[in-house]
């Protein structure tokens, strides 16, 4: 079976990858959960035991979303005329004749819940590694205080990635949020390649700790050397660590923090996607923190979503005659080495489907 057609030119996301979904808490026994991933539209639901399963959202019949159905035990029963699915994807029931036809089935997608997220693979079934779904303890494990959101960009998932590798953004569009302080503007981030990831490193040394770090631990004036480090780890995910550590810890004092911010990408049609932001602390965990994360987020992720959403309009809109080329900066480097490595995974990807194995 052939999983994936050709690339469409404007599909940059490779189709045999481990995505985002849903978060596990989103997804309530009983739900049948509707969301478009690659293009491709996908109903998600459990079954009787509490596993994840996500279906191709069209009845083999007459095309209504499966969504729009009902969920009886582990079976999708259509709105339309009743033919009913299991979780395998295959007819199981038409109630107008005792047979169903063999060419009834739909897709089945493979799927994890690794809480706190469900990922979705979305190409050939047979290279699906589940060990290769990534856990993370700070937002599993206790001593972590986090949260995370789903926000919708109608702009290509990319964009939002180089959004996140180069911070010389902040005091731009983040003036009165993560800007504040922090001179990101003045920083050249020395891009290096770690494996097969894109990261960067910016240190602030010997600076009071940045109001964003600063409201829940209380430093004050004192100084910190703070370093901060982020990770393209794939086209999915990128993890940034705000390492902090306290000058002169007084007695008794811990001396290290750390803050994590996650930015999770999942392309939803080649001009919009899912971002998932997740943010946690290994301080001040307490009942507060996912508000001020939240807080955080709901204004500084806005004003990305806002530029991102406008460069994709721009240039979705430009007239034959438009030139929409780009100048880039040392500052860009990051972003350039991620556009190299993606095109490198679609080429292989496209190789396989060439040569028959997809
Ligand atoms: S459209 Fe689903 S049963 Fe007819
Ligand atoms: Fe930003």
């Amino acid at each position: 079976m052939v999983y994936v057609e050709m690339r469409n030119p404007e599909e940059n996301y490779p189709f045999d990858h481990w995505w985002v979904i849903a978060t596990s808490e989103e997804l309530g026994q009983g739900q049948l959960l509707p969301r478009k991933v690659l293009g491709m539209d996908v109903v998600l639901f459990r079954q009787d035991d509490g596993t994840a399963a996500a279906l191709v959202d069209r009845c083999s019949h007459r095309g209504l979303p499966l969504s729009m159905g009902a969920l009886e035990g582990n079976r999708i029963t259509c709105g339309y005329h009743g033919f009913q699915f299991d979780p395998t994807g295959t007819l199981v029931a038409v109630p107008t004749q005792p047979n169903c036809p063999r060419k009834g089935s739909v897709r089945a997608f493979p799927v994890v819940d690794k809480a706190p997220y469900i990922w979705i693979w979305t190409g050939d079934p047979a290279l699906a590694n589940a060990d290769d779904v990534p856990v993370y303890p700070w937002l599993r494990e206790p001593g972590w205080a986090w949260a995370t959101e789903r926000i919708h960009v109608a702009a290509n998932y990319m964009l939002l990635k180089e959004n996140v590798l180069d911070l010389t953004h902040f005091p731009f569009a983040h003036k009165s949020t993560l800007g504040a302080i922090d001179s990101y503007a003045n920083y050249s981030p020395p891009p290096v390649l770690g494996d097969d990831r894109v990261c960067y490193r910016n240190e602030f040394l010997n600076q009071p700790l940045s109001p964003v770090y600063n409201d829940d631990l209380g430093l004050g004036d004192r100084l910190t050397d703070r370093v901060d480090e982020g990770v393209s780890v794939s086209p999915a995910v990128h993890i940034a660590k705000v390492s902090i550590r306290i000058k002169e810890p007084r007695p008794g004092e811990k001396a290290e923090y750390a803050f994590m911010f996650h930015h999770m990408t999942t392309p939803e049609t080649p001009r919009s996607h899912h971002y998932w932001w997740a943010m946690a602390r290994d301080y001040a965990v307490n009942d507060k923190a996912a508000a001020y994360f939240k807080s955080i987020a709901h204004v500084a992720f806005a004003e990305d979503k806002v530029i991102l959403e406008a460069i994709q309009k721009r240039n979705d809109e430009a007239g034959p005659g438009a030139n929409l080329q780009e100048v880039s900066v040392v500052a860009d480097r990051a972003g350039l080495m991620a556009r190299r490595q993606l095109q490198a995974l679609l080429d292989a990807e496209d190789r396989r489907r060439a040569g028959g194995t997809v």
